[in-house]
């Protein structure tokens, strides 16, 4: 006999808390498209009540997907519940999703609340989030460094007011497996209705073990669901990967007795998607979604796995989405042949038009590049999705000189709403000349908090795929780029940043947690 474990991605919410992480609303679009593919049961896709953007996101969020339920964040506050209420209206099936902190350091130093205040506020949010929906998810911010005799309390008071699904955080990453699980056991079986609710874990990664500890609440507790993000993205360290537990539960059946609804076959698609959309890169021995995470190095691990893959591999790389031939095209390539693969790589193209202008994107990549990769026509819908959302600033060329022993010259053109503009610099490295030579014009004011290129695909005419994170009066956000010039794709990336720092994207709301 197998259970249903849940599988509830907040890579939308609490992903999306990760500095640099905030997404526009088609790329929260996107991600929440992808996330039903990947069949995910419950999609956290924002906190309503947070910003204006967010909250209309997860309307049309609510609107599109059919599959999973969408659910909304709030505080417990009359307020937050109504935007979140009305954010879901249109759902097939919608969640809200509600939390105040319970443990005495946050109850005293941040909400500045009485427990027997704070057990008031549960109930009262709880209650009123059963007027817009009958599933109601209730938190306990920082549960794990709470008492739990006030835990026992508020949860029991939680499900008796209509709470259907009970989490407890480990807000901090504080706790280990086997005490976190013993934790969950204790509660459930104090808590007199705990029979009437699921049971939830949200393990954040601290000390690298959120997923260790998901696990045990599961198995030692008896939570059913699991609340997790894809790449592990999340505040600070992030929170348990979706891409591990649900590979641990699949590959390790026999001790489990679990099953997902994940269609596995699209982890690594949406691990990709994520990545390129959010600009943070997935380090390479990442477990499942990492490029070395299936590669054998080793003569003896080589030899053993051509003959047996078994000898050194618990799992099928196919069977997470990586494809077995990673070259998919090239000069030759005719325009059906591109259609089929960008439709295989969940890439929207909506009209004749956009395939013809996608179609001659990929003809002037494949005639600097031989060979064309997945990742390498990811990039360049990447960089068209950034360059329909009408950003303020595109960049046009660049010359650029260095010489050993000389300082690096740069010339940037580029364009400021529409107006053309030209800037030179000289800098410490070519890259710095070129960043210097468009603040020397923009003047952001932006601090630079991180640089990074990585080589799309293994080759010297590989893609540079480059990411700069820009940080100004409290917002920070990825700007990305691709181009097999490094030099240039950093320019790209650093327009897209100067770009998204200028509007509003996605929402900030570690500010309202
Ligand atoms: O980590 C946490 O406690 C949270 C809650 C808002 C569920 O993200
Ligand atoms: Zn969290």
């Amino acid at each position: 006999m197998t259970d249903r474990l849940i599988i509830f991605d907040t890579t939308l919410r609490d992903g999306e808390q990760s500095p640099g992480a905030s997404m526009t609303f088609e790329e929260k679009l996107r991600i929440a498209l992808q996330l039903e593919r990947l069949g995910v049961d419950v999609i956290e896709a924002g906190f309503a009540a947070s910003s204006q953007g967010d909250f209309e996101a997860i309307s049309q969020i609510a609107r599109q997907v059919k599959d999973s339920t969408v659910c909304s964040l709030s505080r417990a506050h009359e307020r937050d519940i109504e935007r979140a209420g009305e954010a879901i209206k249109a759902a097939a099936r919608g969640r809200i999703h509600t939390f105040i902190a319970t443990s005495p350091i946050h109850m005293q130093a941040k909400l500045r609340m009485t427990p027997d205040q704070v057990y008031e506020r549960a109930i009262a949010a709880v209650k009123q989030c059963r007027t817009y929906t009958d599933d109601v998810e209730f938190s306990c911010e920082d549960a794990y460094r709470s008492d739990p005799e006030f835990l026992y309390r508020i949860c029991e008071a939680a499900i008796a007011a209509g709470a259907t699904t009970v989490n407890i955080p480990d807000t901090v990453g504080y706790a280990t497996p086997e005490l976190y699980g013993a934790f969950l056991k204790d509660l459930l079986e104090k808590v007199p209705n705990s029979d009437k609710a699921i049971w939830s874990v949200h393990c954040h990664n601290d000390l690298g073990m959120a997923t260790a500890n998901s696990l045990a609440g599961v198995m030692v507790g008896g939570a059913r669901q699991i609340e997790c993000t894809i790449n592990g993205l999340g505040e600070r360290a992030g929170n348990c990967a979706l891409e591990e537990v649900v590979m641990a539960v699949r590959t390790r059946r026999d001790y489990f007795q679990l099953e997902t609804g994940i269609h596995t076959e699209q982890i690594v698609p949406t691990s990709k998607l994520v990545s390129s959309i959010t600009g943070f890169p997935v380090q390479p021995n990442k477990a499942i979604v990492g490029a070395n995470a299936f590669a054998h190095a080793s003569g003896i691990h080589q030899d053993g796995v051509l003959k047996s893959r078994e000898t050194y591999e618990i799992m099928r790389a196919e069977d997470v989405g990586w494809s077995a031939n990673k070259i998919v095209l090239g000069k030759l390539s005719g325009r059906n042949a591109f259609k089929q693969r960008i439709k295989e790589l969940g890439i929207p193209l909506a009209s004749e038009t956009e395939v013809n202008e996608a179609f001659l994107r990929f003809k002037d990549l494949a005639d600097r590049k031989s060979e064309i990769y997945d990742e390498d026509i990811q990039a360049l819908f990447k960089e068209s999705a950034a360059a329909t959302q009408r950003d303020k600033y595109t960049f046009v060329s660049l010359h650029q000189q260095s010489e050993t022993g000389e300082q690096p010259r740069a010339t940037v053109v580029f364009t400021e709403d529409g107006v053309e503009k030209t800037s030179t610099a000289f800098g410490n490295g070519p890259v710095d000349a070129v960043f210097k030579a468009i603040e020397a014009q923009v003047q952001s004011g932006a601090e630079m908090q991180l640089y990074s290129v990585n080589a799309i695909s293994g080759s010297t005419d590989a893609l540079g795929d480059v990411t700069v994170r820009l940080s100004k009066a409290g917002r920070t956000v990825n700007g990305v780029g691709a181009d097999p010039d490094i030099i240039a794709a950093s320019a790209k990336a650093y327009f897209n940043a100067l770009s998204r720092l200028s509007t509003e994207v996605g929402c900030n709301p570690q500010h309202a947690v």
